[in-house]
């Protein structure tokens, strides 16, 4: 049988425990997942391309499952087409995420009616997180432990000057 591709794509500036609960579930559903970070030019990351990348290979040593993590420009449909994908995962927090990810859902298919989105919704303590919440509290110099591996968590804490 054909293997089943999927692709994760996101800023992940950094990758959450709220990432890594999607990623989990989509690789109990696709045979493998690509985990890709997009080169946005037109946003101020916290860390570089580089860097994101190597702290998602930290933080998915424990995800059990087939993962890949690359990083992409362009357009996403055709990111996941060049990986083989079948589908793009999104996960979905509250109601707030719904109308952007709905708009984006529709223009990649319009993009290319082969690829589907595939929405995953994320565990109840995961529902408020986001990598800017998160580094909001880290600058303020509140707990993340919570919120992030403790790779990233240290990673954040060096980047953003609150040692301990
Ligand atoms: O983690 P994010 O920032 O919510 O991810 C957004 C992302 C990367 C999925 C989205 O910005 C994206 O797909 N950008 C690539 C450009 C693109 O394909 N645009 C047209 C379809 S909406």
């Amino acid at each position: 049988m054909k293997e089943r591709v999927a692709l994760y794509p996101g800023s992940f500036d950094p990758i959450t425990l709220g990432h890594l609960d999607i990623l989990e579930r989509a690789t109990s559903i696709f045979d493998r997942v690509v985990i890709s970070v997009l080169r946005n030019p037109g946003k101020q990351p916290l860390f570089s391309v580089e860097e994101r990348v190597e702290m998602i290979r930290a933080a998915i040593r424990e995800v059990s499952g087939e993962v890949e993590v690359d990083s992409f420009d362009g357009l996403t449909v055709e990111h996941a087409a060049r990986v083989g994908a079948i589908a793009i995962v999104r996960g979905l927090r509250a109601l707030s995420d719904f109308e952007t990810e709905f708009q984006m859902a529709l223009m990649n298919r319009r993009l290319d009616p082969d690829i589907h989105t595939v929405f995953l919704m994320t565990s109840a303590p995961n529902v408020f997180m986001s990598s800017a919440l998160v580094k909001e509290v880290c600058r303020l110099g509140g707990d993340i432990s919570e919120f992030v591996p403790p790779p990233i968590a240290e990673a954040l804490r060096r980047r953003l000057g609150k040692p301990g």
